[in-house]
């Protein structure tokens, strides 16, 4: 089916997911989330009409698609630790690789053509170039990384126009919105750097002996809203017939751990209790997007990425489901 119909959102209960969710009826798109609530939240689907189910349910899909007019599939269903990915590769291999290739087969045979997929820097492994370009060489330290770099090939031999981006590190909230980060467990910096300054439990800083400036690890903190508004850009590009691609989407500035445990510290007033771990396993000393190209073809400026706002935003959605641990 051509046209502007509606989108399918996969994984749209999740936290990502539902941000996407957000930008598109913010548009006035026809959202259509998909989710198996493995991971994804009920109280996340404020936006569009949701059904439930796997991505890999053929006939479920292809019924989805008939029924809502659906041109266009943003696909962020999968599974996203690093660590558990080392645990369970195989796991890994289906819920993100075998899982995508059913479900471009699926819509591609219902007439969609163009198709959104949510990636990961995790394809970069260790990069020699920092900022990285999208044409650095991808060497994923993970089964993760290995599954969207696999998910990517597959989707470049699907015959459906494909947007990939690979997201940097997410974070922030729509806290107004009442979404937010809240992964269960959670191992994401910042929601854990919150969680310690409410409880006075130390938080692990995983190694301080790294070579940067003050030894802890870069990341790119890119806002989730500002991601978000990204993949209404990458649609509006595919429908306008500009072509698929590959975009890095971060904030484009480097944040270490002790930098990102000060902002959390300005903003909750409270200090953050913290206790030198050793090195997590796979972690990179440094990564950080270049969004050069996101710039040009998407037209990519995040508002919203300063180190402030996100973790102000992220302590607005933590107080708001009560700030008592
Ligand atoms: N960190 C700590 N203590 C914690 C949690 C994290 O010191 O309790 C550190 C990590 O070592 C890392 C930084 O905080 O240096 C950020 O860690 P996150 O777990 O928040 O994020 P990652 O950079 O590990 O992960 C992100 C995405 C993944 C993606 C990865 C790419 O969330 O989906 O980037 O490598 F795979």
């Amino acid at each position: 089916m051509e046209g502007r119909g509606a989108i399918l959102v996969t994984g749209g209960a999740g936290y990502v997911g539902s941000h996407v969710a957000r930008a598109l009826a913010k548009v006035n798109r026809d959202v259509v989330v998909l989710d198996d609530l493995s991971t994804g939240r009920r109280e996340h689907l404020k936006w569009g009409r949701f059904v439930e189910g796997r991505v890999e349910d053929d006939g479920l899909v292809r019924k989805t698609c008939k029924e809502h007019g659906v041109t266009a599939v943003v696909h962020l269903a999968g599974r996203i630790s690093v660590e558990e990915s080392v645990r369970d590769p195989a796991g890994y291999f289906a819920a993100n690789v075998e899982a995508t290739r059913a479900l471009a087969r699926s819509v591609a045979a219902e007439g969609v053509r163009n198709f959104i997929f949510s990636s990961s820097a995790a394809v970069y492994g260790e990069p020699v170039v920092v900022p990285i370009p999208e044409s650095h060489r991808t060497a994923p330290t993970s089964p993760y990384g290995e599954s969207k770099i696999a998910a990517e090939h597959v989707l470049q031999s699907s015959g459906l126009v494909v947007a990939i981006l690979r997201y940097f590190n997410a974070a922030g909230a729509a806290c107004g919105d009442g979404i937010g980060e809240r992964h269960d467990p959670e191992t994401h910096l910042i929601p854990l750097a919150i969680e310690a300054a409410v409880s006075g439990k130390p938080l692990h800083l995983f190694g301080d002996d790294y070579q940067t400036p003050d030894g802890t690890c870069l990341r790119d903190y890119v806002h989730v809203e500002d991601l978000a508004d990204a993949h209404v850009a990458a649609l509006e590009r595919l429908e306008s017939s500009g072509g698929g691609g590959t975009w890095n989407l971060g904030g484009g500035n480097g944040a270490s751990v002790r930098e990102v445990t000060s902002a959390v510290e300005r903003a909750t007033k409270r200090p953050v209790p913290a206790r030198i771990a050793p090195r997590r396993a796979g972690d990179s000393a440094v990564l950080v997007a270049d969004v050069a190209k996101a710039r040009r073809d998407l037209g990519f400026a995040p508002r919203k990425s300063s180190l402030d706002r996100i973790v102000s935003d992220a302590w607005a959605f933590r107080r708001s489901r009560g700030a008592r641990p």
